[in-house]
């Protein structure tokens, strides 16, 4: 049952009850909102009272900007609506409360976020706040670590293993991030004046080493729940209110793949921001108030917890050079960069996140402080 701006009213009205929301009695009104490409999202509203709605989010069995002839499960929304219950449970500040789930239909009826803004635009703007930084490192801190295998019996490990065996978006993740980028694959598009240096990347075996041992990692390493999409626009923000969308992608992975898409995107916005010494010197602020944050949040017995940061943070640091690399030259890019209007300034700061990416993959093991990560900058 494909939801539209009239039949949504009409579905809510029957489930009133469950949902638990608006009065039975309620005049509603829809509208839709959703920006992104794969799911349909619609704000309702009681029109007496404007300030009161919900958001609805329903996923069809294919990609939505792409229709019927590209089918994709719309069991990703019970992979989401499973994360989400396990984030309000270990961190309910960062993320939208759940009203309710119909795995039926693929719908999740959760709070408005109204007036929050998507991070990704303050970060464009050159806002880079310390509070969100500290909020969203807070929240990957305790849900990785609540949810990590050391921390869990394996009856638990299990059951997280099987609640978030969401393989089909995780394969999509694993082609796209680290895969497709790197060969002939119809996809991919990039800026002119970047042949050489793509032609050099796809041809440099090292490197394409360390693309695949990251890919099976990604793959095959089962440590905690990952968002696995964490990207800054993912990540809703108002006052200090950091909140967290989106976890679709939700699977129960190695755990830095969060940290790392996270931390490439606010590297990404350090290189758009060229020529603001201020933006870039608080991005890089931010980096290490992160993985502060995440440390201190992460809950372990000491005699594991250094041994495990460490390698959480080489596997960060891999994923973001993989993420940065993928922005730059695969199927899908970032605002950040797509809006420089300049060309011969894109390509030079395009250019610039090449190498950077590069380095971080090459180097994720030798890289063993959050510090020598910014100081490479
Ligand atoms: N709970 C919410 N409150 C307010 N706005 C929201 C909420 N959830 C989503 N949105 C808005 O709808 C947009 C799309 O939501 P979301 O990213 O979940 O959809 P999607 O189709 O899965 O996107 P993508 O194609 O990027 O995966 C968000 O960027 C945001 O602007
Ligand atoms: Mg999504």
């Amino acid at each position: 049952m494909e939801l539209n701006r009239e039949t949504i009213l009409q579905y809510l009205h029957e489930r009133q009850f469950e949902i638990g929301f608006f009065d039975s009695d309620a005049e509603l009104i829809s509208k839709e909102i959703g920006d992104g490409n794969l799911n349909f999202v619609y704000r309702v509203y009681d029109a007496a009272r404007p300030t009161y709605s919900v958001v609805v989010k329903q996923a069809p069995p294919y990609i939505k900007i792409l229709g019927p002839d590209y089918p994709l499960p719309s069991d990703r929304l019970t992979y989401e609506s499973r994360s989400l219950e396990i984030y309000n449970q270990f961190a309910s500040q960062a993320v939208p409360t759940q009203h309710y789930f119909d795995s039926n239909a693929a719908v999740i009826v959760m709070e408005d976020l109204r007036g929050y803004r998507l991070l990704r635009d303050d970060l464009i703007a050159g806002i880079v706040d310390k509070t969100v930084l500290e909020q969203i490192g807070c929240f990957m801190g305790r849900v990785h670590s609540q949810t990590y295998t050391d921390n869990v019996d394996s009856a638990t490990a299990d059951k997280y293993r099987e609640n978030f065996a969401n393989s089909v978006m995780q394969s999509i993740t694993a082609d796209y991030v680290f895969t497709f980028p790197f060969m002939e694959h119809e996809t991919n598009f990039y800026t002119d004046g970047l042949e050489l240096d793509v032609k050099r990347l796809k041809t440099d075996d090292v490197f394409l080493q360390h693309a695949r041992n990251l890919r099976s990692i990604f793959v095959t390493e089962q440590h905690g729940l990952t968002h696995g999409d964490l990207h800054t626009g993912s990540v809703m923000v108002k006052g200090d209110s950091a909140k967290v969308i989106d976890s679709e992608f939700a699977f129960y992975g190695p755990v830095g793949f969060d940290i790392g898409l996270f931390w490439a995107n606010y590297l990404l916005s350090y290189f758009s921001h060229t020529e603001n010494t201020d933006v870039q010197s608080k991005i890089k602020s931010a980096i290490i108030q992160t993985w502060e944050t995440y440390t201190e949040e992460f809950k372990m017995d000491p005699s594991l917890k250094v041994r495990t940061l460490h390698a959480i943070l080489r596997e960060s640091v891999g994923f973001a050079g993989m993420e940065m690399l993928r922005r730059i030259i695969g199927a899908a890019h970032v605002r950040d960069i797509e809006s420089i209007q300049e060309k011969k300034r894109k390509l030079g700061i395009e250019i610039d996140i090449l190498k950077f990416g590069i380095y971080l993959v090459k180097e994720r093991k030798n890289i063993t402080t959050v510090y020598e990560l910014v100081e490479s900058l």
